[in-house]
């Protein structure tokens, strides 16, 4: 299967580290231009941009917080006085303030909330108003835009001590659907992925050492999974070969959301 989004301008928010790294170098792969973008890790998002223009792409890092208006709207100004055109968002960004309810600070909540779910917000918007504007770009691609949401399997599983967290990617789960509900006849595909346990900094300590063993229990394919797992489905959800694919998740999980503890119980 041979996937090629020549021509098309992708931005993947979060594109430092992990899952958007390997997202970035995938759609890079595949022919799109894109923009590496970081919150804080300026340095390995200006490697990544570099090591896509090494391998003959079209790449460039922008810096920016998610969580706030102005910097998302520069960020989507620079990407078009970069590339000229959108076609592909790539919503990544996403953090992890773990804590038990009762000790969890107002801070821990909001931080969580305002980059995974209204960060989310603030992309999915200004990405809206640019395809709506372009339209779609004939014989570039069959759709006039492509959102995908990187959410988690804990969209549907409940996650004690992680409740800013599980209650971020249930309301993305939402904000996805909504949003494919109110575009989709402009021809704007969004979908979302759910990704269970990938190995990225984010989880660096459950997927090490003894706490795996315990992980690997709620995985019934056997293991943990790998970053570009993920951006592989990234690129097939960006590209026309899922053109008829709107408002869906992938779960991507080994299985994660079977809930295996029900396996011979309950
Ligand atoms: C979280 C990881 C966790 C995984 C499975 C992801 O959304 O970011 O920390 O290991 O879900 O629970």
């Amino acid at each position: 299967m041979q996937i090629s989004l020549a021509q098309q301008v992708a931005l993947v928010t979060g594109g430092s580290s992990g899952i958007g790294a390997a997202s970035a170098r995938a759609l890079a792969a595949a022919g799109a231009a894109v923009v590496v973008h970081y919150n804080a890790q300026a340095e390995p998002a200006q490697a990544l941009a570099a090591e896509i223009k090494a391998a003959g792409g079209r790449a460039i890092a922008l810096g920016g917080d998610v969580s706030k208006e102005a910097d998302v709207e520069r960020l989507f100004e620079q990407t078009l006085e970069t590339f000229g055109y959108l076609d592909i968002l790539l919503a990544n960004s996403g953090i992890q303030q773990d804590a038990p309810a009762v000790d969890m600070t107002l801070e821990q909540w909001n931080a969580v909330i305002g980059v995974n779910l209204t960060g989310q917000f603030l992309c999915a918007r200004s990405a809206l108003r640019i395809f709506k504007r372009q339209g779609i770009r004939e014989g570039v691609s069959r759709a006039a835009g492509k959102i995908i949401h990187m959410s988690s399997v804990h969209q549907v599983i409940p996650w004690a001590g992680h409740v800013n967290y599980a209650t971020s990617k249930g309301g993305l789960d939402m904000l996805m659907r909504s949003l494919a509900q109110e575009v989709s006849h402009h021809k704007i595909r969004i979908n979302g992925i759910a990704p269970g346990a990938i190995r990225t900094a984010i989880n660096r300590d459950v997927t090490e050492g003894e706490a795996e063993q315990a992980l690997l229990k709620l995985i019934p394919y056997g293991r943990v999974g790998e970053a570009e797992e993920v951006a592989n489905a990234v690129v097939w959800l960006a590209s026309d070969m899922s053109d008829y694919v709107v408002g869906s998740t992938l779960f991507i999980d080994g299985g994660m959301s079977l809930y295996p503890e029900f396996r011979g119980n309950g």
